[in-house]
């Protein structure tokens, strides 16, 4: 066990997918998992152990936010021995090309901060995602003919944006999506050598201001989680 992880040694697989929602951590346990078992329920923050196509895989909430995220990822890393992280969660759109629904794969997340931050004093790191999982990811969702954006993507600290020079400059510098995760996932992953990569689903656009309704999601956060995992036992 670790302070918010009430798992055992051994609970916990190598592979594990992270959404930030707990409850879509038990919807993509129970939906693409073979025998899943709750291994984690500390502050309600979900965890489940089963198996895909005979690989054990865990999927483990990590609550919203970079601070949040952070915590669940230093632990499964530290103190269960997770070596490839997928996040699996939603975006806002902000590049015109990409659409509600559409499937996001970050290249890169940048950011104006991070929970890093601290550490990297004035170095600028480049958090960017695991080269054989963004690879493999892409090859799966080709072979699936699901088309997904692949590009850099913003990691922010707040939902509620009050910075609208920021995104204005973010947009205007290719920036497909925001969210609020990747760029802290991509840099533990790579302080501790694991690998890591964030698909993302777009459910609302900051432009055109449309959202996915609620009972939308779940079928096109199905292939979201499809590919992760095929991206996670490609080799
Ligand atoms: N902003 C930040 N994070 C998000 C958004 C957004 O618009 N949509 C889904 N996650």
């Amino acid at each position: 066990m670790s302070i918010h992880i009430g798992a055992q040694p051994g609970d916990i697989a190598e592979t594990v997918l992270l959404p930030g929602d707990p409850y879509r951590a038990r919807w993509a346990a129970e939906t693409f998992l073979d025998e899943p078992r709750l291994v984690n329920e500390v502050r309600g923050m979900l965890g489940y152990t089963g198996a895909w196509r005979g690989h054990p895989v865990t999927v483990h909430g990590t609550g919203m936010g970079m601070p949040s995220l952070s915590i669940y990822v230093n632990e499964l890393i530290k103190d269960f021995g997770a070596r490839t992280l997928i996040r699996i969660g939603s975006c806002g759109g902000m590049a015109p090309q990409v659409a509600l629904r559409d499937i996001v794969i970050a290249m890169t997340a940048s950011s104006i901060s991070t929970p890093s931050r601290g550490i990297m004093r004035e170095l600028n790191f480049a958090p960017a995602a695991d080269w054989g999982l963004l690879r493999a990811a892409v090859a799966a969702a080709e072979a699936r003919g699901t088309a997904v954006h692949v590009g850099g993507i913003y990691s922010g600290d707040t939902f509620y944006d009050e910075r609208p020079d920021l995104m204005e400059q973010l947009v205007r510098h290719g920036t497909l999506a925001v969210e609020m995760e990747a760029a802290e996932l991509y840099t533990l992953a790579a302080r501790h050598g694991c690998r890591a990569l964030a698909v993302v689903t777009v459910s609302d656009h900051l432009t055109t201001g449309e959202e996915l309704p609620a009972a939308d999601r779940e079928r096109s956060f199905g292939e979201m989680v499809e590919i992760a995992l095929e991206a996670a036992f490609s080799h």
